[in-house]
């Protein structure tokens, strides 16, 4: 008979549930990454989050921006998050938080949720996630609300504000739309005609390090 190491069976275990925690939720819109704290703060500073503003976290992760929108500035906070032990996590979060009656925690997929009491959306998801949820955000929202991402861009609507070095963009409802830049990429292998060279020599396009899967924050 062969016997397994115990350490390899919690090394098993440990890549296992890492890899589910931070992978699982792309299926829906996006891994598992927090946005650093310096993001997290300058996201609320250039939204202007203040106590008269229900803010929605969409993704809304472990917590750290919803809470801080809420506990340090005084927002109402509706997190909403699909995976269920950041759910949980979130639950026993707001339980502990002084600010609970001003938080409410969602178990549901973010583009399910009617977002028409919002005047602050934060999202921080990948780009195909912020496509759909473009159409939505324009339907949903009313007058005077702010959208702000992290990391990547809603396509084709102008920016309110942006600090483009820590790729925080913020937008304002109703939108204002702007041609969409047309697709860099076109040839055969998804890039266009001579750029593979140009990667060769200079390295990779901004718009090509912004679609990858793990951001770099800064
Ligand atoms: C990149 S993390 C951002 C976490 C947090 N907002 C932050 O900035 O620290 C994205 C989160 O969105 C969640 N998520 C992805 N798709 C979702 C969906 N369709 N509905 C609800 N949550 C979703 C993931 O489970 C993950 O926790």
């Amino acid at each position: 008979m062969v016997t397994v190491p115990w350490y390899s069976v919690v090394i098993f275990a440990g890549v296992g549930f890492t890899s589910y925690f931070i992978f699982a939720s792309f299926l829906y819109g996006a891994g598992y990454q927090p946005a650093p704290p310096r993001v997290a703060r300058r996201m609320l500073q250039l939204a202007k989050v203040g106590s008269g503003d229900e803010v929605f976290d969409l993704g809304a992760g472990t917590g750290g921006l919803l809470f801080q929108a809420v506990e340090v500035l005084g927002a109402r906070g509706t997190g909403v998050e699909v995976e269920p032990i950041r759910y949980l996590y979130l639950r026993y979060r707001r339980r502990r938080s002084p600010a609970r009656d001003r938080i409410h925690i969602l178990r549901k997929d973010l583009f399910t949720v009617d977002l028409t009491n919002a005047t602050v959306v934060l999202a921080f998801l990948w780009p195909g996630a912020m496509r759909r949820l473009k159409e939505k955000l324009k339907k949903e929202l009313r007058p005077g609300t702010r959208v702000v991402s992290y990391y990547h861009r809603i396509t084709g609507w102008k920016t309110l504000e942006e600090d483009a070095p820590l790729r925080v963009f913020v937008y304002g409802i109703p939108p204002v739309e702007e041609p969409e830049e047309p697709p860099r990429r076109s040839g055969p292998i998804g890039l266009a005609p001579g750029a593979l060279a140009a990667e060769i020599r200079t390295g990779p396009a901004e718009g090509v390090a912004a679609g990858a899967v793990t951001p770099a924050p800064r």
